[in-house]
């Protein structure tokens, strides 16, 4: 019998949405924009573009249960913490998807940052892939608040973003590496999609560049090993089942990659004529933005049994919801039309060339991935999805057990 080894585990987070004692609100009314608060007041008091979700902080009652979950499970998951003498050390890495703030201010940039590095020193001062969302890239409130005087906070902005080392795509195109003796080689780079320029800030559509797609292909194209299981974590997910209202509002696009099929070609699954060893470029899209995981449900036993249009047979998008932000009251009041507990938070999206298609919306959530190999296999993984949530009124984050799956992974 085929023996499964763990390799690599990584600690999936996202939308962390810090916010550290700070209110766009009192920002305006201190700097006296009583015409921008005004309008902040009409934008809040219509929900426009989702703005009630999109103003909302994190919960401190939740990063208090999310920092014990973290002690806890690095104190009794033995098999994925071995100690140093062992033949092979399973690895574990802290992916953090983007949106670590809600406004992008200063001091809430400063705590996320923070209590990031204490995560990663939980977690036996693992490695870390971070990566800013869209939020992080307001100038302290929504850009439309800001318009006319929006370019000189996007500079701003850009430059304290950029002042975050682990969040500069340079760092991005040097690849977390896991290699077990005789085993697959996994790799994590990260690309940017956030755009700082008002229209796309405003509406939180994703953009990517040629140019960034081709420095990450050139990037994976140095690595000396060229048979890889390459995994990219970007804030906006490339694929997803979004119906026409998630993604236009009163007939103006938001919240979705814009040519995301530019990304699928370049980093997609190649012709059977190709030449190249390096395809895909990527096997693993991990994302967040939705507030929503996808797919919440177990996945087939091979990833090539999951449909989803624009990837290759090979491919697969796993997104994350956010971990730890407060409870929106509209979308709770939505969800209690549905039957109470965690039920209420599982929604099938209506969208055509999707084999999977639940998503999960509790507002705190994230996931572990553990990645398992077998000795003298360098083509095939397993990989094991753990879905967490806490819901409302709950203190602990739970597992859900009914998104449990084992599934082969091949490079
Ligand atoms: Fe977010």
């Amino acid at each position: 019998m085929t023996q499964w080894k763990p390799l690599l585990q990584i600690v999936h987070i996202s939308d962390l949405h810090f916010c550290d004692n700070y209110d766009d609100k009192q920002k305006l009314i201190r700097e006296q924009r009583f015409w921008r608060l005004k309008a902040r007041r009409w934008f809040e008091e219509r929900n426009v573009g989702g703005w009630h979700e999109g103003s909302l902080g994190h919960d401190s009652v939740g990063l208090e249960y999310f920092e014990q979950f973290l002690q806890d499970y690095a104190a009794n998951e033995r098999e994925w913490f071995a100690a140093e003498n062992a033949e092979f050390t399973p690895q574990t890495w802290l992916v953090d998807t983007g949106d670590a703030t809600t406004f992008g201010d200063e001091q809430s940039i400063e705590m996320a940052i923070k209590r990031i590095d204490g995560w990663r020193r939980l977690l036996h001062d693992c490695p870390a892939r971070l990566l800013y969302g869209n939020h992080d890239a307001w100038p302290g409130g929504q850009p439309v608040i800001n318009m006319g005087i929006y370019d000189r906070a996007a500079v701003r902005q850009k430059a304290l973003v950029g002042s975050i080392a682990a969040w500069r795509d340079e760092e991005w195109l040097k690849p977390l590496v896991v290699q077990a003796p005789g085993g697959p080689r996994v790799e994590c780079y990260g690309l940017d999609t956030v755009s700082f320029r008002f229209v796309p800030n405003t509406l939180a559509l994703g953009e990517t560049s040629k140019p960034a797609l081709e420095r990450l292909c050139a990037a994976i194209d140095s690595q000396p090993v060229p048979r890889a299981y390459r995994i990219l974590a970007t804030h906006h997910p490339v694929v997803y089942p979004y119906e026409p209202d998630d993604i236009r509002d009163r007939g103006i696009p938001k919240m979705q990659l814009r040519k995301a099929q530019r990304v699928l070609d370049h980093l997609g699954a190649a012709p059977a004529s190709s030449a190249a060893t390096r395809q895909p470029y990527v096997h693993l899209f991990l994302s967040g933005h939705t507030h929503a995981s996808y797919p919440a449900a177990a996945l087939p036993d091979n990833v090539s049994a999951i449909h989803s249009p624009g990837l290759g047979p090979e491919q697969l998008q796993l997104v994350g919801g956010s971990l730890m932000q407060i409870r929106d009251r509209t979308r709770t009041r939505e969800d209690s039309e549905n039957p109470s507990g965690l039920d209420a938070n599982f929604h099938y999206k209506q969208v055509a060339g999707f084999s999977l298609r639940r998503i999960c919306t509790a507002n705190q959530q994230f996931q572990i991935l553990r990645f398992y190999y077998r000795d003298n296999d360098r083509t095939a993984l397993q990989l094991e999805r753990l879905m967490f949530v806490r819901l409302p009124n709950a203190l602990r984050y739970q597992l859900v057990e009914s998104t449990i799956s084992r599934t082969r992974l091949s490079c």
